[in-house]
């Protein structure tokens, strides 16, 4: 029985001074189509925490945050209790080491900022987890897309990663249609390129699964 799902989801807002920041191209969709799903399939709770995008579901409750460590705080929050997991936000990798209080002038020809990283949020749920909670991931690949996904899934301790096949002929990113594969341990299954809507069914369809496999376990 799901009655709570934590969805993560948009891109995530590193600032560099009060008037510039990092980002990046992720428009929001995915993890849109992934909660509207979620909404028709009558969950309870679903708990949408998104970086600054302007696809927002209805009947949710929506978190807004921007940087990466503010969505980290808002999952330590929500996921304890939350049957599944999905972590569709394009998390930043990197955050400036120091953030300027002050608009930085261009007096220099040159300007170099220093990065820092920003935790994996996906890794630290797959850390912490249940075992009775099912945890999503995505991941895009370029290359060996197979290999790096299985080993993608069983590093950060995985139910389920949808992996993106990113090529010229199927970008993934900022798109409506995707191409993608939905890995889990036992299995992998490649899908048709499918409007983003079609793909979050079937992403639920196999957290169904999952969970129902899961439950019969314990
Ligand atoms: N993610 C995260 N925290 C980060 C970066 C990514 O939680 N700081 C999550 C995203 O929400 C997504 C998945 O990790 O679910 C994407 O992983 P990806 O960036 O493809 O994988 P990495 O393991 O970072 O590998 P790569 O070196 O291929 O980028």
């Amino acid at each position: 029985m799901i009655n709570k799902v934590v969805i993560a989801s948009g891109p995530t807002v590193e600032p560099i001074d009060p008037v510039r920041y990092i980002s990046n191209r992720s428009s929001g969709k995915s993890g849109f189509y992934l909660a509207h799903e979620a909404v028709k399939r009558g969950i309870g709770d679903i708990c949408f925490i998104t970086g600054p995008t302007r696809f927002i579901p209805k009947d949710v409750r929506v978190i807004q945050v921007e940087t990466a460590l503010q969505m980290r705080e808002k999952l330590a929050l929500e996921y304890r209790d939350a049957q599944v997991i999905v972590m569709a936000a394009a998390v930043g990798d990197y955050r400036v080491a120091e953030y300027r209080p002050k608009k930085i002038k261009k007096n220099e020809d040159t300007l170099t900022l220093k990065l820092v990283k920003n935790p994996d949020l996906l890794a630290e749920l797959g850390r912490n987890k249940e075992t009775s909670q099912v945890l999503v991931g995505y991941a895009a690949e370029t290359d060996h897309i197979l290999e790096n996904g299985r080993s993608k899934l069983e590093r950060k301790n995985l139910d389920l990663l949808v992996l993106n096949q990113v090529s010229d002929a199927n970008p993934a990113f900022n798109v409506d249609y995707n191409q993608v594969y939905l890995l889990t341990s036992g299995n992998s299954k490649q899908l048709p390129r499918l409007d983003k809507s079609e793909i979050a069914r079937e992403i639920w369809d196999e957290i169904y699964r999952l969970e129902s496999i899961k439950n019969k376990e314990i």
